[in-house]
């Protein structure tokens, strides 16, 4: 077994959870599902970011103790998990305990090792980012590129953590590792910052309390950063009681993250990697921006923010996992919003997938008594089905989910054109027919359970309703092959998997 471990952004804990925290875990989900799928040994961690200023300053304006506001929130992070059906095997608060342990013992260790010193920081500083900007970076007006706010300058004695001589070691890893961020744009554009030349970066804040005490200077804290990226490792040391996970997991098989936070992903966090002598992870996927349906940022001003909650209630997780993954190419930006769940629910999960569900069992039942044929399946349709599953696998390695639910969907789709061609129904009048109708209606079954195989990773609830209704309920990927001969047996009454709303 090839062990696995996947791990998504830790959101920060200053609000409730918006539509990119759902996206993020959705496609991470899929990845997640379809390796376990695959027979690997999968670990999926998600979690929160609690330290740092932006939760100290949004608790300030609340006038709450940043513990409460942070413990308030992570539960509204943490509920929104199970209504996405995400499967992740943890879930991190950097305000573990464990957690914050693991932290200075790693830290200390880059302090030991001599890549840490104290120095002036002087800089244009982003409250809302957490970050200081460098010039090239910083908008007309000295304005975040990020949040378009104004900056403030900041000066103050902190702890500075060596980025700079990791400068070599940095852009050999690009060198020798052509996909350890992806996909290529993203890689190119870390690539271009680290060639850029490296600045060190402030490890600790010395004005703020709210964060992880630096250990050999008690009067620190970290910088919430060096802290939050770290939960990709602390994680693995207490997410199992009794066990350590580390050995089996670390390092990390993917990072999975937005395009935002690429410069911490593949820059400091390999280095502060390095400056402790751990292994670097293998590869860091940058997904893109959800935008809202008119194409800008979605924000309340705008009026054009799509609520995760409101179409989980109208019209269940796996509609919304399934028009994420569908309607925005992982890895690009894409616009969303009601109109388009709506018609992908209507058009695709209902009158495709879903009618494709019903027609198929109603049949059964209809001509067979809800008892599937044992026959051989029609080998015209079976070769439509050839090699799917493994170009499932290749493009899901490439983390490529548009893809490959494409790909699935193409099938869906010639199923249905099958239906139309055989016409079950007219072969139910022939009494020649008998023999043929029996092959239809086994190769539909068999199709519709291939792609049922296929869509668990996607459309978890929908997908395993309908293999169980078949009494077929192996999801492994070895069992998403379209077999020449079935062996029948009955099939359950299918209630619509995607009703009319
Ligand atoms: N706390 C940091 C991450 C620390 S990881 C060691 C953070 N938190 S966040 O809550 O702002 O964002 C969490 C994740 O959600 C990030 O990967 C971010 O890119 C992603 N998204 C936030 N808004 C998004 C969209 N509108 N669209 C897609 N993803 C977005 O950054």
């Amino acid at each position: 077994m090839v062990s696995f471990y996947i791990t998504t952004a830790i959101s920060y804990v200053n609000g409730a959870p918006h539509l990119g925290h759902a996206y993020e875990a959705i496609t991470t989900d899929v990845i997640a599902r379809h390796m376990r799928q695959r027979g690997e040994d999968v670990f999926f961690l998600t979690g929160t970011d609690e330290h740092g200023e932006p939760i100290a300053d949004a608790a300030r304006a609340l006038g709450v103790d940043p513990q409460r506001l942070a413990d308030e929130n992570a539960e509204r992070f943490k509920a929104l998990l199970p209504q996405l059906q995400i499967s992740n095997d943890f879930f991190i608060r950097t305000t573990d305990e464990q957690h914050k342990l693991r932290v200075q013992q790693v830290l200390q260790r880059v302090h030991d090792n001599g890549h840490t010193y104290k120095g002036l920081y002087e800089g244009w500083y982003c409250p809302r980012c957490a970050d200081f900007k460098v010039e090239n970076e910083i908008l007309d007006g000295n304005r975040c590129p990020i949040h378009e706010t104004e900056l403030v300058r900041e000066q103050e004695e902190n702890w500075f953590f060596r980025l700079s001589a990791f400068q070599e070691r940095l852009q050999r890893l690009f060198e020798e590792r052509p996909r350890f961020v992806m996909p290529a744009a993203r890689f190119n554009e870390a690539r271009a910052f680290v060639a850029s030349g490296l600045q060190d970066v402030s490890l600790s804040r010395a004005r703020l309390r709210w964060g992880v005490t630096v250990p050999w200077d008690p009067q620190h804290v970290f910088y919430v950063w060096f802290d939050a990226l770290l939960n990709y490792y602390t994680a693995l040391g207490y997410a199992r009681d009794g066990e350590d996970l580390t050995d089996r997991y670390w390092p990390a098989t993917y990072h999975v993250i937005g395009k935002d936070i690429l410069k911490f992903h593949t820059v400091f966090w390999p280095a502060v990697l390095m400056a402790a002598d751990l292994p670097v992870p293998e590869h860091v996927f940058v997904h893109g921006f959800l935008l809202g349906a008119d194409g800008r940022k979605m924000s309340k001003s705008l009026g054009n923010v799509l609520d995760p909650y409101e179409v989980l209630e109208r019209f269940g997780s796996d509609a919304l996992r399934f028009y994420l993954v569908r309607d925005v190419a992982l890895g690009a930006d894409g616009a969303v919003g009601m109109d388009g769940v709506t018609s992908r629910y209507e058009n695709e999960l209902a009158n495709e997938y879903g009618n494709l569900a019903s027609r198929t069992i109603a049949m059964v039942h209809r001509y067979r008594e809800g008892k599937v044929p044992a026959c051989r399946t029609d080998a015209e349709l079976a070769r439509e089905f050839e090699g799917l599953a493994q170009r499932v696998c290749e493009l899901i390695d490439r983390i490529d989910a548009t893809a490959a639910l494409e790909e699935i969907w193409q099938r869906v789709r010639r199923c249905n054109r099958y239906v139309e061609e055989r016409a079950p129904w007219r072969l139910a009048r022939d009494p020649a027919a008998g023999d043929q109708l029996d092959v239809v209606l086994a190769s539909l079954v068999e199709g519709v359970r291939v792609l049922s195989v296929l869509l668990c990773a996607f459309i978890p609830q929908a997908s395993g309703r309908l293999l169980d209704a078949l009494g077929q309920p192996d999801s492994s990927l070895a069992s998403a092959r379209f077999a020449p001969a079935v062996a029948g047996g009955p099939v359950a009454a299918l209630e619509p998997l995607f009703p009319r709303r």
